[in-house]
């Protein structure tokens, strides 16, 4: 009956070992933990659909623009007098300007024209993207946890 407590100490860093495996995995999520916001939508869909004609603060200077022969700034093109106007071209296209009713919801067009409208006369700087490791998260170390298991194997 010696070994009695040995064995729960046994048990209890088996438990522990468990545990920090199940933090390690759950730690690889890619589960996003908030909503992004009006501006974050913004600036994902823009880079995504829009700044390869029109550049990245909407200024014109796309790669693509010269091969459309010169995409014009959207700097003080989007103001509340032409709102209405700049979400048509957007949802149902002109010219050369695709169409993106089929792609792009109400809400983000909303979104991409106000953030653009902001980020190309200055008042807004886009936001740098936060890579994964910067989450807050302390990152895994699968040796430790390796270490952790062994050693609740040794005292068994
Ligand atoms: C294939 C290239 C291309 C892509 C991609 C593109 N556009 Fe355009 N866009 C144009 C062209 C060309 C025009 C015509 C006017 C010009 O020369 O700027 C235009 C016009 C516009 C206008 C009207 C500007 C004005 O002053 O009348 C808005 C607003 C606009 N685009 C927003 C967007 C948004 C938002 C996206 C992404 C969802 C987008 N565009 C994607 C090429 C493009």
């Amino acid at each position: 009956m010696q070994l009695r407590p040995l064995a729960r100490a046994a048990a209890v860093s088996a438990a522990l070992a468990t545990a920090t495996l199940a933090i390690a995995a759950d730690s690889n999520s890619t589960v996003p933990t908030k909503r992004p916001t009006d501006q974050e939508t913004g600036q994902t869909v823009w880079a995504q659909s829009c700044s390869s004609c029109h550049g990245p603060k909407g200024l014109g200077d796309g790669p693509l623009a010269a091969a459309l022969g010169g995409v014009k700034t959207l700097k003080g093109a989007i103001t509340p007098a032409t709102l209405d106007a700049m979400t048509g071209v957007v949802r149902n296209g002109k010219d050369k300007m695709p169409a993106y009713s089929e792609t792009i919801d109400a809400g983000d067009t909303r979104r991409i024209l106000e953030w653009i409208r902001d980020i190309s006369d200055g008042r807004i700087q886009p936001k740098i993207a936060k890579p994964k490791d910067e989450s807050g998260i302390k990152k895994p170390d699968p040796e430790a946890a390796r270490e952790v298991a062994a050693e609740a194997a040794d005292q068994e």
